[in-house]
């Protein structure tokens, strides 16, 4: 399962929903603060976000000044959740057939989405031709040493060279990641115009693992890479 079938399950939706409500996730704590550190001044900018979920960051974009803020998802139960803002517009759509006008943005964001898009490739593509020369595109992924090894392990890494999917048991079994190596991913945007602006590699530090000691996992292995990149004009 991936995409909205997944997110659309109530099983998987109702884990998921109590994971962010009580903020025992990634996200809150090292993630979110990651992708903002990376984030261009938002003020006037045309934006999309893939893969918005209930729209946290298309909010905090729009209020930090975004002309407009597309925010798309596949999931119907993610967007009947969304917050509502003036200059966000919510659009139910899988990723891997979106289709949108030509340079029509300035900034792309995504949060935690993209290891569920199987051709990373032919996206990245896209991106380069909605986005306005000069255009950032901004996102995180799990990262690929979390993603890599085929039977999930928490000490062991194993098939990193073996791109594709991987079946893991999140809330529910058989959830679809798709895994993809630091250097292809670095190479899907050069290949599509992009240069490479910042790589980053969270992991907490000691002190956010005494206030928040369900992060030490994380302090083995970074969960989390994040890319930002420009679009060469
Ligand atoms: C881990 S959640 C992150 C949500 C949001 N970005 C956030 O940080 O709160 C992943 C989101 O990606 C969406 N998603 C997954 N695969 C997708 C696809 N192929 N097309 C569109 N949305 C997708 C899911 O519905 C879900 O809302």
């Amino acid at each position: 399962m991936k995409g909205a079938e997944l997110y659309d399950d109530p099983v998987f939706l109702a884990g998921y929903q109590q994971l962010r409500r009580e903020r025992r996730g990634l996200n809150d704590e090292l993630e979110i603060p990651a992708l903002k550190a990376l984030l261009p001044p938002a003020a006037g900018l045309r934006v999309l976000d893939l893969g918005c979920g209930e729209g946290g960051l298309a909010q905090w974009l729009a209020e930090a000044g975004a002309a407009e803020v597309l925010a798309v998802d596949a999931s119907a139960s993610m967007l009947a959740n969304a917050g509502q803002h003036p200059r966000v517009r919510y659009h139910r759509s899988d990723i891997a057939t979106l289709e949108l006008a030509l340079r029509s943005f300035d900034l792309v964001v995504s949060s935690l989405a993209l290891h569920y898009v199987e051709d990373f490739d032919g996206l990245v593509g896209r991106i380069s031709r909605w986005l306005s020369p000069g255009g950032r595109f901004v996102f995180s992924v799990e990262h690929p040493v979390i993603t890599a090894p085929v039977q999930e392990s928490a000490d062991r890494l194993d098939s990193y060279a073996n791109e594709g999917p991987r079946q893991r048991k999140w809330f529910v079994e058989n959830v679809v990641k798709y895994h993809r190596t630091v250097s292809s991913t670095l190479a899907a945007l050069r290949e599509h115009g992009f240069q490479l602006d910042m790589l980053a590699e969270p992991q907490p530090s000691e002190a956010l693992v005494r206030r928040s000691p369900h992060l030490a996992i994380h302090r083995e292995r970074p969960p989390l890479l994040l890319v930002a990149a420009t679009l060469r004009p």
